[in-house]
């Protein structure tokens, strides 16, 4: 087989900190260890479709390693196996343009990717690699939701926001005396919602995990009066669910390889609770996008960095196929069959994403201080 000379890269699906430091981390190391070309697909596998790339070097990534989002853009609605094209006669329809990719690889020289994002995009290096492209998979993600990797880069830089945000929420409710709802993202998974919370001193905490009632959170709320506490923050994960009842949809998006976005929980949550507590505002914020934004921690610096370096020579020797992964404090690797497919659906092959224990240290942690989950 050539031998690789030249590497392509790109981000795929939401974007969050800690992406521009993965990018820098192949592109240094591509060029100081292996003498390697490297150029960027911009906005993920539709660059690739398109063609559409920039030179990467020394110059193109210095100084980026702290910046927030990524400088190759991203899309979360690029599945080139089953990309929206326009037919001649201006109608739209849904195809496998995975060829088109591999042709636009050769014309450029291109001999391998690495592939940086969740289970999406991964899903799609994995059917890449099926048609026998080269390719190494970094995870991504700020819900931590991936079974194969102890921490994905983004989560640490959204909990930094959660709990400002929280120490922010703080002072406005005890100023008022109000119940303030918080919204967080996590997709299905509550490790946001629950890593956040805990750490920003949240006094109830609702996660898909544990379905809620919410009769118990209003007598969270009531202990908290009688002890002269006269206000509560409660701590929602997008994907939170209530006993019994389904997960709040926003919005489906069908050209995207995980169509279904959440969010608004919320909001009803809210709604509920102002029948339910007479003597309380009660206020909600969604932290939204602030948690994906903004300069990536001091963590998700050296993960970024780390996990690019060890891609990179991960492909030099011969790892095409495989992810990198986190586990106790080093950098291995699994094979990308093992690790992708959990959608929308949470399944993976793996059996399934990562999913909070509700018998598990940290919830038991934080029902030793007595944050409340509406489960009791
Ligand atoms: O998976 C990352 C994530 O930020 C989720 O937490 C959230 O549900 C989703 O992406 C939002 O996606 P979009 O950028 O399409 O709104």
């Amino acid at each position: 087989m050539k031998p690789i000379e030249k590497i392509g890269i790109l981000t795929g699906g939401g974007d969050c900190s800690g992406l521009n430091a993965v990018i820098a981390g192949i592109t240094k190391a591509a060029i100081n260890k292996y003498n390697l070309e490297v150029i960027g697909y911009v906005k993920g596998y539709s660059g690739l479709y398109d063609n559409d790339f920039i030179e990467l070097n020394t110059d193109t990534v210095s100084g980026i390693q702290h910046r927030g989002g990524t400088l190759l853009k991203s899309s979360n609605k690029d599945n080139l196996f089953n990309y929206r094209v326009q037919k001649p006669d201006g109608s739209y329809a849904n195809e496998d343009v995975s060829d088109v990719a591999i042709e636009n690889m050769k014309k450029e020289g291109v001999d391998a990717l690495i592939v940086i994002g969740g289970d999406g995009t991964l899903t799609s290096a994995r059917d890449f690699k099926r048609k026998g492209v080269p390719v190494v998979g970094v995870p991504k993600t700020i819900d931590n939701d991936l079974p194969a990797t102890d921490v994905t880069f983004g989560y640490n830089t959204a909990l930094e926001a959660i709990v400002d945000g929280l120490d922010k929420i703080h002072t406005t409710a005890y100023s008022h005396d109000r119940v303030m709802v918080v919204e967080v993202m996590g997709r299905h998974t509550g490790w946001l919602a629950l890593e956040g919370g805990l750490s920003g001193s949240a006094d109830v905490i609702l996660i898909p995990e544990i379905p809620y009632d919410l009769s118990y959170v209003v007598e969270k709320v009531k202990q908290r009066d009688r002890t002269g506490k006269n206000f509560s923050v409660i701590v929602v994960s997008e994907g939170a669910k209530e006993k019994d009842g389904a997960v709040h949809v926003e919005r489906v998006v069908e050209d995207s390889a995980d169509s279904v976005r959440l969010g608004g929980i919320g909001r009803k949550i809210t709604d509920d609770l102002e029948q339910m507590i007479d003597n309380h505002e009660v206020r909600y914020t969604n932290l939204s996008y602030l948690q994906r934004g903004g300069k990536a921690s001091q963590f998700d610096r050296m993960l970024g960095v780390r996990y690019g370096v060890s891609a990179l020579d991960l492909l030099m020797q011969g790892g095409a196929g495989k992810m990198v992964r986190y586990r106790g404090r080093d950098i291995t690797s699994v094979p990308l069959e093992d690790v992708v497919g959990s959608g929308d659906t949470g399944e993976t092959s793996e059996g399934g994403a990562k999913y909070v224990d509700p018998d598990g240290q940290m919830v038991q942690a934080a029902k030793g201080i007595g944050i409340n989950f509406g489960d009791e």
